[in-house]
C-alpha cells in the first residue's frame, strides 16, 4: 500500500490485525487512549474496597496501572503485566509519585505460563475482549497456569460492539462457555466501563470466576 494512503494509527480506530502487535500498543499510549481514565474503573474499585481482592494480585494488560496501584494501596502484593513498555513506564512513575510499592513487568499474557508464579486474584480490564478465538485459547492457558486453586478472576469486557473496534463482542453465554474448563463462573453482571470519550460509559460485562 502507498504509505500516503495508509490510515494513521489511532487509539480511536483499531485496525483488527494491530491488536496483537506490540508496536501498535506502544504507539497508542503516545496519545492518551480513551480507556486511560486516570483512576480505577468504578466496577473494580467497588469490588476492591469491599474486600473481594486478596493475597497476591495480578492485573493482565494493566495499562498505566490504576488497578495494580489500587491493590497496592489496599496493602496487597500487586503485579501488573502489559505487552508494551510505554504504559508500564507511566505506571512506574505513578507508583513513585504516590509512594506505592508495586511490580510492573513487560509480558505477553498469551505466554504467561513462563512466568512460573501463582496469584490469588487475577484482574482483566479490557484485554480479553480484544483477542481472536485462537488468542483467547492461549490467554486462558496462561491464566489457568498463574491462578491458584480457589483463586479468583475479575474480568471486565465490552458487552457490545464499539465504534472503531473489531466486533468481538461477548455475551454472558459465550463468556461462561469460555471459562468452563478449569473455572467455575460465580457471576456475570451488567456493568459499565468508564471512558474519556463516552460520558455515559460503555456497556460492559463483569465476570467473576473461581479457579477449580
Ligand atoms: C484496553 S487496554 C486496558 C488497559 C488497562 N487494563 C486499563 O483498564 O486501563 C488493553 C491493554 O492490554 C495490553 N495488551 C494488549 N495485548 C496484550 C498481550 N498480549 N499481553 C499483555 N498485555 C496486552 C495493551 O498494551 C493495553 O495496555
Amino acid at each position: 500500500m502507498n504509505p500516503s494512503t495508509t490510515p494513521p494509527l489511532s487509539p480511536h480506530t483499531t485496525p483488527m490485525a494491530a491488536l496483537t502487535d506490540r508496536a501498535w500498543w506502544e504507539q497508542v499510549y503516545a496519545d492518551r487512549p480513551r480507556w486511560d481514565i486516570g483512576r480505577p474503573q468504578p466496577a473494580f474499585a467497588r469490588l476492591a474496597e469491599a474486600g473481594a481482592w486478596s493475597g497476591r494480585v495480578l492485573d493482565v494488560g494493566c495499562g498505566t496501572g490504576e488497578h495494580v496501584l489500587l491493590a497496592a494501596r489496599l496493602g496487597l502484593d500487586a503485579t501488573g503485566i502489559d505487552i508494551a513498555d510505554a504504559p508500564l513506564h507511566i505506571a512506574l512513575a505513578k507508583a513513585a509519585e504516590r509512594g506505592l510499592s508495586a511490580r510492573f513487568l513487560r509480558r505477553d499474557v498469551r505466554t504467561l505460563t513462563v512466568l512460573r508464579e501463582t496469584f490469588d486474584t487475577v484482574l482483566d480490564c479490557g484485554l480479553f475482549h480484544i483477542f481472536t478465538s485462537a488468542d483467547r485459547d492461549a490467554y486462558l492457558e496462561g491464566l489457568r497456569a498463574v491462578t491458584r486453586p480457589n483463586g479468583r478472576l475479575f474480568l471486565l469486557c465490552f458487552a457490545g460492539p464499539q465504534p472503531g473496534t473489531p466486533d468481538r463482542r461477548l455475551d454472558a453465554t459465550s463468556l461462561s462457555e469460555r471459562f468452563r474448563n478449569g473455572w467455575r463462573t460465580d457471576s456475570i453482571q451488567a456493568a459499565t466501563l468508564d471512558s474519556r470519550t463516552d460520558a455515559a460509559g460503555i456497556p460492559a460485562l463483569l465476570l467473576t470466576a473461581t479457579r477449580t
